[in-house]
C-alpha cells in the first residue's frame, strides 16, 4: 500500500461563531466538528494525519490528546496554501489529501473515490455545483472542459462569477506534485494569502490532469461558519441517523425529534417516543419502549423494557421487562435484574436491584443491593453517606420495607423482614422479623379541641 498523508486545515479563528471555542470544537452530534473529520480520515487508514491548529492551538491539543495526531503549528493564518506547506516536511512519499476541520459531513466514500484518481499524471479535486456559489472559489475549465484553474470569489471576474461549479477546499495530490507546487504559491491576489488553490493551474500547466469529482450530497462539503449552519448540519446529521434507524426496524414518532449524540444500537421493534437524547453508547433490546423526552447515556435497556417519560438513566444495565419511570433518575452503577421495577421521582445509583423488586415512589436508593422481590415503600431513603464516606444497605429477598423509611447504612435488613412505616433502621434487621421503630400512636378520647380565646 501506498503511503497517505492527511492533513487537516484547522487553524483558522471561525470569527462568525461569536465564540471563546474554536470552531472546530464545536459540538456536532455530541462531537467536535474536527472529531468527525479525524474519524471519517481514519477510515482511510492514513499512513499519518496532520492537523494545522493556529487559533486555539492550546485547546485543540488538549481535546484531541487522546488521537493518534500531529500538530503543526500555523502562527499566522496567511491562506490555505500557507497552511499546507506548514506540514509539508512531515509528509511521506505517497498521496496527500487535504480537508477542513470545518467540514464535518464529508463521507469516507467520496475521498477514497477522490484519492483512487491520483497519481504522478493525476490529481484529485473534489467540486460541488450550487444554484448559489457566493463565497467559493470557481472551478475554471478550458475548451474541452478540463479544470484549469481555480478563481477565488474575490479575484474572479463576472464570466467567472457566472459559473455555478464550486471548489470544496477538499483535494488530493501526490506528495511530490505538492512539494513541487507550494513553494511556488504566491500572495499576489485581491487577499494577499498564499491560495492552495492556485495549484491546480500548476498542475494544469504541467499536464497533470485535475480529475473532478463530486460528493452525493452537497452538504457532504457544506463548511460550518456561523451558528446556524451548525444548527442545521446537526439536523441534517441526525436525520440522517433517524433514516438508518428506521431502515433497521426502529419506530420513532417524529424522526425530527431524536438526538442521538454518540452510538445507538437497537433491537427489532424498539419504540421511541419524541424528545429522547441518546448519549455515549446505548443498547436497546428487543421491544423496549422509551417514553418522550427521556435522556439516555451509555445505557443497556434489555429486552422489552419501557421507559416512561421524562427519565434520566445513566451508567445503567436493566437487564430486561423492567419498568422505569416517568421521573425516574437511575445514575451510574444501577443494575436492575429482570422486571424490576423503578417508579417516579425514584433516584438510584451504584445499586443492585434484585429480580421483580420494586421502589415505586419517591424513594433514594444509593450503595445497596436489593434481592429478589423486594418492596420499597414510597419515600424510602437509604442514608449511605455520613457526612465522610459512603456506606452499603443490603435487603434481603422478599424484604418489605415501608413507606418513609431511613435505612441509616452500613445496614442489612434480612430476608423476608418487614420494616414498618415512618422507621429509621440503624441496626440489622434479622430474617423475617418485623422491625418498626416510630413512636406508638397515642389515643385520647373526646379530647377537647382549643378554641380561640378573645384579647
Ligand atoms: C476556501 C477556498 C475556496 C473554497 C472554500 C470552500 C482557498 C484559497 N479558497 O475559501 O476556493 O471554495 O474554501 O469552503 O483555499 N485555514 C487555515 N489557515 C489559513 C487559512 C485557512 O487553517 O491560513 C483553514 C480554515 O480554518 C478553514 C479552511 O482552512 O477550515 C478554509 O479556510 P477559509 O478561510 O474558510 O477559506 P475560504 O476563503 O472559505
Ligand atoms: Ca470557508
Amino acid at each position: 500500500m501506498q503511503e497517505l498523508d492527511i492533513v487537516i486545515l484547522a487553524a483558522g479563528k471561525g470569527t462568525r461563531m461569536n465564540s471563546q471555542i474554536p470552531k472546530v470544537l464545536h459540538t456536532l452530534a455530541g462531537k467536535p466538528l474536527v472529531q468527525h473529520v479525524l474519524d471519517t480520515a481514519a477510515g482511510l487508514s492514513p499512513s499519518r494525519t496532520h492537523v494545522v491548529i493556529g487559533h486555539g492551538a492550546d485547546r485543540l491539543r488538549a481535546a484531541l490528546a487522546a488521537s493518534t495526531v500531529s500538530f503543526v503549528v500555523q502562527k499566522e493564518q496567511r491562506g490555505t496554501g500557507h497552511a499546507v506547506a506548514q506540514a509539508q516536511n512531515q509528509l511521506g512519499n505517497g498521496k496527500v489529501l487535504v480537508l477542513y476541520g470545518d467540514v464535518p459531513l464529508i463521507r469516507r466514500e467520496s475521498l477514497a473515490a477522490l484519492l483512487a484518481q491520483v497519481d504522478e499524471q493525476h490529481m484529485g479535486l473534489l467540486t460541488v455545483t450550487l444554484s448559489d456559489p457566493t463565497g467559493y472559489g470557481r472551478i475554471v475549465r478550458n475548451t474541452d472542459g478540463e479544470a484549469v484553474a481555480i478563481v477565488e470569489q474575490k479575484d474572479a471576474d463576472s464570466a467567472q462569477l457566472a459559473i455555478n461549479e464550486c471548489n470544496t477546499g477538499i483535494m488530493a495530490m501526490t506528495s511530490s506534485q505538492l512539494k513541487r507546487w507550494l513553494p511556488r504559491l504566491s500572495a499576489e491576489n485581491a487577499q494577499g494569502e498564499y491560495y492552495l488553490t492556485d495549484v491546480i493551474a500548476m498542475a494544469a500547466g504541467e499536464g497533470v490532469s485535475v480529475c473532478t469529482t463530486q460528493p452525493a450530497t452537497a452538504v457532504e462539503v457544506e463548511g460550518v461558519n456561523n451558528r446556524a449552519q451548525m444548527a442545521r448540519l446537526e439536523r441534517v446529521y441526525q436525520q440522517q441517523l433517524a433514516n438508518s434507524l428506521m431502515e433497521q426496524g426502529v419506530a420513532l414518532a417524529d424522526p425530527a425529534r431524536l438526538d442521538v449524540r454518540g452510538k445507538l444500537s437497537c433491537g427489532h421493534d424498539v419504540f421511541i417516543d419524541v424528545g429522547c437524547v441518546f448519549e455515549g453508547e446505548v443498547e436497546l433490546g428487543e421491544g423496549v419502549r422509551i417514553g418522550p423526552y427521556c435522556v439516555i447515556k451509555n445505557s443497556t435497556i434489555g429486552a422489552e423494557s419501557v421507559i416512561e417519560s421524562h427519565s434520566m438513566i445513566d451508567s445503567t444495565v436493566a437487564a430486561g421487562l423492567n419498568q422505569i419511570g416517568p421521573f425516574a433518575r437511575l445514575r451510574p452503577g444501577t443494575r436492575l435484574a429482570v422486571k424490576a421495577k423503578v417508579g417516579n421521582f425514584v433516584e438510584t445509583k451504584n445499586a443492585d436491584v434484585g429480580e421483580g423488586s420494586k421502589i415505586n415512589h419517591l424513594s433514594y436508593v444509593g450503595d445497596a443491593h436489593l434481592g429478589r422481590n423486594v418492596n420499597v415503600g414510597a419515600g424510602t431513603i437509604t442514608c449511605n453517606y455520613d457526612g465522610a464516606n459512603k456506606h452499603r444497605t443490603v435487603i434481603g429477598d422478599d424484604a418489605f420495607v415501608g413507606s418513609n423509611s431511613a435505612l441509616v447504612a452500613p445496614v442489612t435488613v434480612g430476608k423476608g423482614a418487614t420494616i414498618g412505616a415512618g422507621s429509621t433502621i440503624a441496626k440489622d434487621v434479622s430474617e423475617y422479623a418485623l422491625a418498626v421503630t416510630r413512636s406508638r400512636q397515642l389515643e385520647k378520647a373526646d379530647w377537647p379541641r382549643p378554641v380561640t380565646t378573645s384579647k
